[in-house]
């Protein structure tokens, strides 16, 4: 058997699914990739599922689990067709799910990814290995963020001390200190894009802010960017994670009600509070760092990556694309990785990460044609 394994990886932006082919056998190596389209009636159901409590929720949710599984599956099946590899050389596919719900701090603890792994299985032949956070959870564990040990595999120093910054609808940062006997830590340091698209989407009917050239016509609210900085979440030690539940319009609406401001600067502010938030975090809990590591979208806003070297003059700021794997797919590389940590028996958490009791094997196993053979 080949070491080549699928990730799957759809995160809170559901901007689409992320697809990559990898193989770990040496260092990880991404051979292949592919970004698939979620159809818009798809994307609608996840939208309700992550926000609304719709009279009918019960059903929407099974059928848009079994949906999304089909759309996950197809995103597989194509990636593999344009690389040209047969499912018999794929180990397993590691997926993610659409994050539905993330509570974390409620009693009891809770945290919800769809996407049928038995569909994905079914359909593609492939052993799939799935629903990974909700171990890290019942351990005690945030069950977030879950990429810092696979971070941590392919990006730590012997001699920098690295931040690996991941920009997503959501922000996380990991933490890689240069000396290999201090632990690895990481969190969520609050929205990334997320209040970004939300706020573009309802003014300029776009589903984000290319490159930050909208927020780039307005300016900072310095008035605005200080009451939402005064979140209690900003400030709140890790372990910590976060979501949609959290940081939405309806958030952010809170603040500009009483204030109003131009649409253009409120933009500007955003894009700000992300770049001071990560700033904020990096200075205040990583303050040996050489390196910021910068992976998903957010990477690719210029503006944003401008703010960050503002905040943070004294530190080399570059996307992971400088450090061999191409920004838009770590994260899918993660749960590719994360997969074979499973079939390997090993653990894919890290404690001092998740906040959970100790290290866990994540996820459970749905077999393919192969049975349990791997
Ligand atoms: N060229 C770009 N300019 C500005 N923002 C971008 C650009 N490309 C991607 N993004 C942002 O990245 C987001 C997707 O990031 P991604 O890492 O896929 O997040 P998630 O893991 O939440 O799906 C988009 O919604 C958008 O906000
Ligand atoms: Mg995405």
């Amino acid at each position: 058997m080949e070491n080549l394994f699928i990730g799957l990886m759809s995160g809170t932006s559901m901007d689409g699914i992320d697809v990559v082919l990898a193989d770990f056998d040496d260092q990880p190596r991404l051979l292949a990739s592919h970004s698939h389209p979620i159809p818009s009636s798809l994307h609608t159901r996840l939208v309700t599922l992550s926000t609304a409590n719709s009279a009918h929720e019960i059903r929407l949710l099974g059928e848009t689990d079994r949906l999304f599984g089909e759309c996950l599956a197809s995103a597989a099946i194509t990636l593999m067709s344009k690389a040209g590899v047969d499912a018999s050389r794929v180990a397993a596919i590691g997926s993610h799910g659409q994050t539905v719900r993330h509570a974390p701090n409620n009693k009891p603890a809770w945290t919800m990814q769809i996407g049928d792994p038995n569909t994905i299985a079914e359909l593609t032949g492939i052993t799939t290995v799935a629903d990974f956070r909700r171990r890290d959870v019942a351990a005690g564990g945030q069950g977030a963020p879950l990429v810092p040990a696979f971070h941590q595999a392919v990006f730590q120093h012997p001699d920098r001390d690295r931040v690996v910054l991941n920009i997503g609808g959501m922000a996380n940062i990991t933490i890689l200190p240069a000396n290999e006997q201090a632990p690895v830590t990481g969190f969520d340091t609050g929205p990334g894009n997320v209040l970004m698209d939300e706020w573009v989407r309802l003014h300029e009917q776009r589903d984000f802010d290319r490159d930050g050239r909208w927020a780039a016509t307005g300016t900072c609210n310095d008035t605005l960017l200080q009451r939402l900085l005064s979140d209690v979440y900003f400030q709140a030690p890790p372990p910590k994670s976060t979501g949609r539940e959290t940081f939405n319009l309806d958030w952010l609406h809170g603040f500009i009600h009483r204030q109003p401001v131009a649409p253009a600067d409120v933009q500007a502010t955003l894009t700000e509070l992300t770049a001071a938030t990560v700033a904020d975090a990096i200075l205040r809990h990583a303050p040996a760092t050489d390196e910021v590591l910068v992976c998903g979208g957010g990477a690719h806003n210029s503006l944003l990556m401008d703010r960050l070297r503002a905040h943070l003059p004294g530190h080399a700021i570059e996307t992971t694309a400088a450090y061999g794997i191409a920004p838009d797919w770590v994260e899918a590389m993660a749960f590719a990785w994360l997969a074979r940590q499973t079939l390997l028996g090993l653990p894919g958490n890290l404690p001092a990460v998740t906040g959970a009791r100790g290290s866990r094997i994540l996820g459970a196993i749905h077999p393919g044609n192969d049975g349990l053979r791997h």
